[in-house]
């Protein structure tokens, strides 16, 4: 009987080869160096495979304990570091199956019955990936969770909203943070969704056609924790959407991480001056001793350019691939590795970061008052006494006219200048003028007053622990 150790190459597919792989073709074909991160999850879908092959009857009860036995040896030496990886057995699956064959002998050379890599590393990376938006979706609940409490703390914390970067109308600085916690939500459920679509099992799909054996595919999925066994052999073990739109999602939580720290970063600095980041999440200059970097936000800013990168990437490396399973998609796993990494490793510095910062209401206030900010209150109050708005919005032009050329805010004029401009003017227009009146007056749902805002965070609050 010839044996893949019997043939002229140690691979387990040498058989029909007459000569050994080039040692640079091995190095290059190779995936352990990088897929070797499924290994969990290679064995978790070799345990179910192999339980339902011995349901089936197509492996003897016997074959199937040292199937088990074997892997988790397996499993505790590549845990402890004592496996040896070789590059000449070119991926994960492979590593593992020779490993356990050399333990268990010939029950280990029947495990791969009625499968191959092809649908085996479908089920890998489906079940690395559920894992891995699990634990991405953990670290959005902290932040969130600290985004609200931070929302609560400062929900009645005036601050400048901005437009084009200029001050347009004071907002809280609760509000603000519930904006970044509307972002992040949309992110979460995008991760939910792509979790619950990819959650079908490819295993039993084979190479590409399904196998001859009488297998039971429901067993697999039901043991692997999936929906349903996926509709379609060749579909499933070459199709890689769902790792492209895990990275799209992924990518679109960068951009908004990157976003916020866009914001930090320039709330942090000496002109703006809004918070206080803590100095351990801050790096100081080796050359100016006044600097205290925010570091965090910046890095976070830089890798969601990454992230997008491996979106290009995957999205590319998919487009011009007939069905059904080609080696191109041995290029899936470093972006999506890379991808899972970045996100994770985030969202977890920002959950830290986040209860941790602290607000500088003064300074906040302060730049709240620059540029006429009330300016729209007070076209609104004319409007409310009766004047068009387009009428409302000239008379207010003028007043800021007039504020400019006295070097003081529209809030300040007095009113016999406010009475010269509009005889519906009376006393209480002070009230919507100050930076309270015109937070408090937006009240209703989605707008900026501090009743809102708190009743908005309890909402929030609803919705993460649902
Ligand atoms: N390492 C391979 C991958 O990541 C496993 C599947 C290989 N299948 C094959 N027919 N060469 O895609």
């Amino acid at each position: 009987m010839s044996s893949s150790l019997d043939s002229h190459t140690s691979q387990t597919w040498g058989g029909r080869f007459s000569e050994a792989t080039d040692a640079f073709v091995q190095e290059f074909t190779g995936s352990y160096s990088f897929d070797h991160v499924l290994a969990h999850y290679d064995i978790q879908g070799s345990r179910a495979h192999a339980d339902m092959l011995a349901a089936s009857g197509i492996l003897s009860n016997e074959d199937l304990s040292d199937i088990h036995r074997g892997l988790t040896q397996v499993e505790d030496e590549i845990a402890s570091g004592a496996f040896r990886w070789q590059v000449e057995l070119e991926d994960v699956h492979m590593n593992i199956e020779a490993r356990l064959t050399q333990l268990i002998g010939d029950a280990g050379k029947r495990l791969h019955t009625g499968r191959s890599r092809n649908d085996q590393v479908a089920t890998d990376i489906r079940l690395y990936l559920r894992a891995a938006i699990e634990s991405i979706r953990s670290q959005m609940t902290r932040l969130r969770t600290g985004l609200i409490d931070q929302a609560e703390r400062y929900a009645d914390t005036v601050m400048p909203g901005f437009t084009h970067l200029q001050v347009a109308q004071p907002v809280t600085f609760g509000h603000h943070l519930l904006a970044w916690n509307e972002m992040l939500a949309r992110d979460d459920s995008r991760l939910a969704d792509c979790s619950s679509r990819m959650n079908y099992c490819p295993l039993g799909s084979a190479a590409l056609a399904g196998t001859s054996y009488n297998i039971d595919r429901h067993m697999t999925a039901t043991a692997l924790g999936f929906q349903a066994p996926t509709e379609n052999s060749l579909d499933s073990v070459s199709d890689r959407d769902f790792a492209i739109e895990f990275t799209s999602a992924a990518a679109i939580t960068m951009m908004h991480l990157s976003r916020m720290a866009e914001e930090m970063i320039i709330w942090t600095s000496a002109q703006f001056d809004f918070v206080d980041l803590p100095d351990r999440f801050c790096t100081g200059s080796s050359i100016m001793p006044q600097k205290k970097n925010p570091d965090v936000p910046e890095l976070i800013r830089g890798k969601a350019g990454r992230v997008q990168g491996h979106l290009v990437a995957l999205i590319t490396l998919m487009k011009g691939q007939p069905l059904a399973y080609n080696k191109d998609n041995q290029e899936d796993k470093e972006p999506v590795f890379d991808a899972v990494r970045t996100v994770h490793d985030s969202l977890l510095a920002f959950a830290d970061l986040i209860p941790a910062m602290s607000a500088k209401p003064a300074s906040m206030r302060r730049a709240a008052s620059l540029g006429h900010p009330t300016a729209t209150d007070l076209a609104d109050y004319l409007v409310r006494k009766g004047v068009a708005f387009r009428d409302a919005h000239e008379i207010v032009g003028t007043a800021v006219g007039i504020a400019e050329s006295e070097g003081v805010d529209v809030a300040e004029l007095s009113l016999e200048t406010l009475q010269n401009l509009s005889t519906d003017i009376t006393d209480d227009v002070f009230d919507v003028l100050t930076l309270e009146g015109s937070v408090a007056a937006r009240d209703h749902i989605g707008g900026t007053a501090p009743k809102q805002v708190l009743a908005a965070a309890k909402r929030a609050r609803d919705a993460l622990n649902s």
